[in-house]
């Protein structure tokens, strides 16, 4: 009999721990993927600009802004990773490329673009390396 009260409660305390483990691993994944889904919405919303052949500096800056602003919580967000130096530097690459779209004011909307494909290049390459 005690054997069996043992056991049961060995089983609640095994489920009520594994579901507390489960809580903090979403709450750690939540910042993170937070960060890439708005940079991802700003991509898709600057996109349909060029689209619409809104591709003057003032129609790109709210969005170009926001990417500027969310390049500030790519570490704090995502490290420690595996490879620190290496990452942080593809998010120098990416902050970099968004500056440059940002200072440039693009003269068409071939130009906003090439800025927006930069930007985008910036993307995969610490993807391919980080993203599993
Ligand atoms: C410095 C590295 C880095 C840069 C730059 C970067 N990402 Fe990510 N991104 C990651 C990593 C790492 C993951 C995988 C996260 C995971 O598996 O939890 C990811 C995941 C994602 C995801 C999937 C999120 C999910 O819920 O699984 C999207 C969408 C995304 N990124 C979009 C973007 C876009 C758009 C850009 C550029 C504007 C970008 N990322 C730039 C590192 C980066």
């Amino acid at each position: 009999m005690r054997a069996l009260v043992t056991l049961i409660i060995g089983l609640v305390a095994g489920v009520l721990f594994t579901v507390i483990a489960m809580n903090t691993l979403r709450k750690g994944t939540a910042y993170p993927n937070g960060v890439m889904a708005v940079m991802s919405a700003q991509l898709v919303q600057l996109d349909q600009r060029l689209k619409a052949e809104a591709c003057s500096k003032d129609d790109l800056a709210s969005n170009l802004q926001t990417l500027a602003a969310l390049g500030n919580d790519i570490e704090p967000a995502f490290l420690p990773t595996a490879d620190d130096v290496m990452f942080s530097t593809y998010a120098g690459d990416y902050r970099a490329a968004v500056d440059r779209a940002l200072a440039v004011p693009a003269a068409s909307c071939a130009d906003a673009d090439k800025a927006l494909d930069a930007i985008n290049a910036t993307c995969t390459a610490c993807h391919t390396q980080f993203k599993s």
